[in-house]
């Protein structure tokens, strides 16, 4: 047996099944499509579940993939043992409808023995109880020898998942150790101890389980199998653990030496050392495939991920973010197989940078609150941190567990583990909740999704707006029928149809179906769960019978202002890379008739000269005249051209590269113009964020274009009517009014002081004589607190020896300012505590020093009253 590397599987893999007439597909993207059941894609089969059902039309009955996988159900073993993994690869060949036992386990057999060249007499198979088809076949049509046939129950053989298709299934296991297993209690108890691993499962789905358990005869039953890359390879190059394999050791490796911590030294860093291996190569696929940070659903599986990797990061002494560097390996060993890595590898670094330093924040602010919980353990003599309070350092501070546990220990206290574990099912139940209640599809599946997968519906709008074809289905209150009539709302189905389905961020068509006997408008169309193309329609006229034949007719106008959008979102996407760099990535777009709205990665805001300057290059190229051609061709062809391909799209084999000039080359199915000056102007009318690292800008062009211009040089007649100037003298003529209101302000504010140093006067008149000291207090009206000072020392210096006491109100507020000359404060006069009285009787508060002090209050209403106080504290306080 030749040792094989992982990327060599793989290949010898797909090309194997390639040779049984397989079409090899490239792995989906790690985020389900329609499938609101999964979070993330975890086994081969689980990206093809519409062929198997049915609903989907598959472009071929045998496909073989290698898929990317990522299960976390049990991250808490990942590096605790060294078969855990998060991220693996999984090999699969499968067949809808096609083939059955009869090829896929002689296959399987030819794959193992002559092509991986594993020796027979370490193979074994287990097979379903009765699955007496299986053993006939594994026993005639191999030489595998009968005595390594094992039959095992349901839990182990038998793979179903909730209703739908299911069936038994036969597994393939090699054995470590030298010797023979001799029964099936023997060879489980191999199998548990990790001695005889199973590689590949090959699942005969040949039931159908419905809702009431029963489990019937599929008329074409399917093959499905998963053979695990990683677990593979580490049977090909004869090593114990998934972390010893070629390419997954070489990013172990990297880990070991920026952190100086050498694998197999220490077991407790070892763990470590095994889960930042595992997750790194996670975080790099998810984020690959459009997944960002988050607290909910799949950015927060990803944000667990990245800061259980970082924290262990910092168990080894790593200081500061390592995880990006790391990403160069991770890349290195995959990036062939998956180019997807390669075309995003500064944004994949740049998305891990930002949350390993955003962490490096929290980790230091729940440090924070940890040590006021001990500080509050410690006072009242306890020693259990409560489960509430550590789940919130574990979900607000992404503060895991066993730090908040370590760190409490050397304090000899621990964590409720029992009221943390509580918490996180509570967690654990509203994420539940929030997924929908769900069938093995993934979604209740309505009457639309059930269209038959033999009925076509071909597209011909490219360049047809009208032709005629053959009604097929007609479907009226979520039911199949056979004709509709006026007045009523529904859906049809032709053969062929200029209409374009809302894909791709393009909205569907609009337009008018009818024949002789008949007219609807078609409201919108739309693709179902299985690519049909349909129409929801409302019947203004007659009735409309199935198999009828009508003239289907988009409005034209319309579809010509959404294409003109279409073509300058491809423009803004290219400007937008040379403006701000090559990170930059449609993470979502919207396109209509009206606008267009383009979402995409940026780690900064755009400034207005970058706008501008995006601007001002669409506009140039919609100026140069540039064509815009569409080419059919394969994926690997579209990826010579250079072309841009989306996070979330899954092409197929054929698809549609949309070119104007080399300035913007990308797969895309939308319509667009023939030629880029249509566009007319562009002009962008908003930029912001909407999530961290995500930029929304909306657009528009044409018409709208010069509406939107047209608007605001109106906005500027109407100023220039409003401040009574010509539109050019705007400018100056704003610049002049701030000046002059700048001024008047100052002008009031000076006012104000002379309206109140009037009073002087008048308060000096008023003064009394109290106990031998001069006493001048008065009651003034929007005073500020700095006039009321001025005016203060004033008053103090006229009278040369004495206390002042003025209040003054301002709306809903009462300022107070007591000031006294030392000879006074000698003889017992304190400000601070004058004011304090007096500040409490008009509902505040306040204090100061003895020879001056200031204070607020908040009942104007009550400032004579409390100014009239003043001569009774003063006789208290002068003995
Ligand atoms: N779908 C099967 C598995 O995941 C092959 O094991």
């Amino acid at each position: 047996m030749q040792k094989m590397g992982l990327n060599d599987v793989r290949e010898a893999y797909l090309k194997f099944f390639e040779s049984k007439e397989h079409l090899r597909l490239e792995s989906f993207s790690l985020v389900p499509k329609n499938d609101k059941s999964l979070l993330l894609i975890n086994a081969g089969m689980a990206p093809l579940k519409p062929y198997f059902t049915g609903l989907q039309t598959p472009p071929r009955k045998r496909i073989t993939t290698c898929q990317k996988c990522v299960r976390t159900g049990d991250i808490e073993n990942v590096g605790k043992t060294s078969r855990h993994a998060t991220f693996f690869e999984m090999l699969g060949n499968f067949s809808f409808g096609d083939y059955f036992k009869n090829e896929v386990i002689p296959w399987a057999w030819e794959f193992i023995t002559e092509v991986l060249n594993l020796p027979k007499d370490k193979l074994y198979v287990t097979i379903y109880l009765d699955d007496d088809e299986a053993y006939e076949i594994w026993t005639s049509k191999t030489d595998v020898n009968p005595k390594h046939i094992f039959r095992l129950g349901k839990e182990d053989n038998f793979w179903e998942h909730g209703v739908g298709p299911c069936g038994p299934c036969s597994e393939i296991h090699f054995y470590k150790d030298s010797g023979e297993i001799i029964s099936a209690e023997d060879f489980k108890e191999k199998s548990d101890l990790d001695r005889a691993v199973e590689f590949w499962n090959l699942v005969f789905t040949q039931f159908d389980k419905d809702e009431d358990g029963n489990y019937n005869r599929l008329d074409f039953p399917n093959i499905d199998t998963g053979m695990g890359l990683e677990r593979m390879a580490t049977i090909m190059q004869g090593v114990d653990t998934i972390f010893e394999v070629d390419t997954i050791s070489t990013i172990l490796h990297e880990v070991s030496k920026l952190s100086g911590v050498k694998y197999g030294d220490d077991s407790k860093k070892d763990v470590s050392l095994r889960i930042i291996t595992d997750h790194v190569r996670s975080v790099t696929f998810m984020i690959s495939d459009g997944i960002l940070p988050s607290n909910e659903g799949r950015g927060y599986v990803l944000r667990r991920l990245l800061r259980r990797a970082a924290r262990h990061g910092r168990i080894l002494g790593i200081k500061g973010s390592f995880l990006n560097k790391i990403v160069d390996t991770v890349i290195k060993c995959s990036g062939k197989a998956y180019p997807e890595l390669e075309e995003k590898y500064e944004y994949i670094k740049k998305v891990i940078l930002l949350e390993e330093e955003r962490f490096g924040e929290t980790i230091d602010l729940g440090m924070d609150i940890l040590y006021s919980y001990i500080d509050e353990l410690e006072k009242n003599a306890e020693k259990t941190l409560s489960g509430e309070k550590a789940f919130k350092l574990y979900d607000t501070y992404g503060f895991p567990l066993e730090l908040t546990q370590e760190i409490l220990e050397e304090k000899l206290m621990k964590v409720d583990i029992e009221g943390f574990n509580e918490e996180m099912n509570r967690q654990r139940e509203r994420a539940r909740a929030a997924r929908e209640e769900s069938t093995y599809m993934g979604t209740d599946v309505k009457v639309l999704d059930t269209i038959s997968s033999d009925i076509e519906t071909k597209f011909s709008g490219y360049d047809k707006l009208e032709l005629s074809s053959k009604v097929k289905v007609i479907i009226k209150d979520d039911k199949f029928i056979n004709s509709i009539n006026e007045g009523d709302r529904g859906i049809i189905v032709t053969e062929e149809t200029p209409f374009y389905a809302e894909m791709g961020g393009q909205v569907g068509d609009r337009g008018i179906i009818f024949n002789d006997n008949f007219e609807a408008v078609v409201e919108d169309c739309k693709k179902n769960i299985g690519g049909k193309t349909v129409h929801f329609i409302e019947v203004t006229k007659g009735t409309l019978n199935i198999e009828e034949i009508v003239t289907l007719k988009v409005d034209k106008v319309r579809r010509e202002k959404i294409s003109k959008n279409h073509s300058a979102t491809h423009m803004l996407h290219a400007a937008l890379r040379l403006v701000l760099g090559d990170h930059v990535h449609q993470s979502g777009s919207f396109v209509d008739e009206d606008k267009l709205r383009f979402d995409f990665t940026h780690f900064a805001s755009v400034t207005p000269e970058e706008i501008k300057r995006v601007e001002e290059i669409v506009n140039s190229k919609v100026m140069e005249l540039y064509s815009v051609n569409t080419d059919e061709m394969s994926l690997d062809e579209a990826r010579e051209t250079g072309a841009m391909a989306l996070f979330d799209e899954k092409y197929g084999e054929k698809v549609r590269v949309v070119k104007m000039s080399d300035f913007s080359v990308e797969l895309c199915g939308g319509t667009h113009i023939e030629n880029v000056g249509k566009i007319g102007i562009f002009k962008i009318v908003s930029e912001n964020g909407i999530a961290a690292g995500i930029r929304r800008i909306e657009a528009v062009t044409g018409e709208k274009a010069l509406e939107y211009m047209e608007r605001k040089s109106e906005i500027l007649k109407d100023i220039s009517e409003i401040i009574k100037c010509s539109e050019k003298d705007i400018i100056n003529k704003l610049n002049q009014i701030n000046v002059e209101l700048k001024d008047k302000d100052k002008e009031i504010s000076q006012l104000k002081l002379k309206l109140a140093t009037g009073s002087e006067d008048d308060i000096l008149k008023n003064v009394k004589e109290i106990k031998s000291i001069k006493v001048a207090t008065a009651v003034l009206k929007n005073v500020d607190s700095n006039s009321l000072r001025n005016l203060g020392d004033k008053i103090k210096d006229k009278i040369g020896s004495g206390l002042v006491v003025l209040g003054s109100k301002e709306g809903d507020k009462v300022q107070f300012l007591a000031m006294a000359t030392k000879d006074v404060v000698a003889k017992g006069i304190h400000c601070g505590n004058i004011i304090k009285e007096i500040a409490k009787i008009a509902g505040g508060g306040g204090g100061g020093r003895p020879d001056m002090a200031q204070a607020g209050g908040k009942l104007p209403e009550k400032l004579n009253e409390a100014i009239n106080e003043v001569q009774n504290i003063v006789e208290k306080l002068v003995k």
